[in-house]
């Protein structure tokens, strides 16, 4: 087993009418000032803003709606500013993986000295070295963003899309209550289950490993996502809902990624096209995966049989199992009503793939995959083959 070091410090507080613990938890951190952040209104509408309001009333509270799916860059340094001016010592986020995100990225530019941008853009010295606390009660179970480090922010004015994150940028605590699954449109719901699925399938897809339990823990959650897929046509169904919410935290919380080599090609070339063509997230790794694997099926052969024999309870050859576990999630995919095409999305496909490779040249993104063996010649062929 390969050596590893892992720490999440986020207190998950899990399960319905747990929102009593909120003021708890806040004095235990001795906040005072709060900036509620929250997306397009969904919080509104489905009455948690309220119940929200209702705990804080011992706190000074500024509001901050509006952060938009794919959280925008300008919309993110209004709120740092409001921020500042108002001397904010606690944000909590209410909302799915993009109002998270975007508070994790404003806690991090709050106090920032230079341009927030260029630590986007991993210009060289410039790191947030300060993040204001945070916390979260999620509304939407798909990215894991509560539970982990890390942050994806978007500026469509340069067809951007950048990654960031690193130890400041845990949340305090993270409220998951399945109960709000029961509101989510059948996209959203279908995007989650297919986030939370490629999550566990790039930290598994990979080599053969001795990470036994590690493997076992991914499988595990595969088949509970196939298992409890129904959710999209049954969201009230707080089994269902419950255990939709609790892979998809345990998809992205740390754990996964323990002693074993991960492949993230996927969600790399995924963010990429939700930059060009504003595709939602879990639907660009749906266009990809199937691609990828095909592209380098030698070097994930070995996972992918073993994928199709416990997961999907494949039987054949090995290398028939292998093709057939490919095709099987991508039918998956297709059932949660998601296509795998990526000119289903969008007809100004022509010529993606030298936009993207262009970009990965530039980040020096020339060797990916666990092996390292997926260079730009690969993103190429996998992005054609999604036409
Ligand atoms: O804006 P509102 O009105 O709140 O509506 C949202 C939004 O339109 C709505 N929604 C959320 N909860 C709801 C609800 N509608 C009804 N009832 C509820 N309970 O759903 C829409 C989508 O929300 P969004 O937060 O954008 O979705 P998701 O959670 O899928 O987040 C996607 C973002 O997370 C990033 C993605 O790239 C994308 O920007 N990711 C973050 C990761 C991380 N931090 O670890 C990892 C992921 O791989 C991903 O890249
Ligand atoms: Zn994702």
């Amino acid at each position: 087993m390969e050596n590893f070091e892992v720490i999440n410090p986020t207190r998950i507080v899990f399960g319905k009418d747990q929102l009593d613990r909120l003021p708890i938890l806040l004095k235990d951190q001795n906040v005072k000032n709060i900036l509620l952040v929250y997306g397009g209104g969904s919080v509104k509408k489905i009455g948690l803003l309220d119940k929200v309001l209702k705990k804080l009333v011992d706190f000074e509270l500024t509001e901050f709606p509006g952060v938009e799916a794919n959280p925008e860059y300008d919309t993110l340094i209004k709120g740092a500013e409001l921020a500042k001016e108002k001397n904010i010592d606690f944000i909590l986020a209410i909302g799915g993986g993009s109002v998270i995100d975007g508070v994790k990225f404003m806690s991090g530019a709050i106090n920032y000295k230079g341009n927030p941008w260029d630590v986007l853009k991993r210009k060289e010295g410039c790191v947030f070295t300060s993040a204001v606390p945070f916390g979260t009660i999620l509304t939407l179970p798909a990215t894991g963003s509560e539970a982990n480090s890390g942050a994806v922010i978007s500026r469509k004015s340069l067809k951007a899309k950048l990654t960031m994150g690193g130890p400041l940028f845990f949340p305090v605590f993270s409220f998951c209550d399945p109960s709000l699954v029961a509101s989510l449109p059948k996209r959203q719901l279908a995007n989650g289950i297919i986030d939370a699925f490629m999550h566990t399938l790039e930290q598994y897809i990979t080599y053969p490993t001795e990470n036994l339990l590690q493997e076992r823990e991914a499988e595990g959650i595969l088949s509970t996502l196939i298992e409890v897929a129904n959710v999209v046509d049954h969201p009230s169904d707080y089994k269902l809902a419950s255990n939709l919410m609790h892979c998809a935290t345990h998809a992205l919380n740390g754990n996964l990624r323990c002693g074993v080599p991960t492949d993230w090609t996927t969600h790399m070339i995924g963010h990429e096209l939700t930059a060009l063509f504003d595709i939602d997230h879990a639907r660009t790794l749906a266009i990809i995966a199937p691609r990828l694997w095909e592209r380098k099926f030698t070097d994930k052969q070995e996972k992918l049989t073993q994928y199709g024999k416990r997961v999907w309870n494949l039987e054949g050859t090995n290398e028939e199992i292998a093709r057939e576990a490919i095709q099987k999630t991508e039918m998956f995919f297709h059932g949660l009503g998601v296509s795998t095409k990526l000119s289903e999305y969008t007809s100004e496909f022509k010529g993606a793939e030298v936009i993207i490779c262009d970009l990965f040249s530039e980040r020096g993104w020339t060797q990916m995959g666990e092996r390292k063996s997926i260079d730009l010649d690969d993103i190429s062929a996998i992005i054609q083959s999604s036409f």
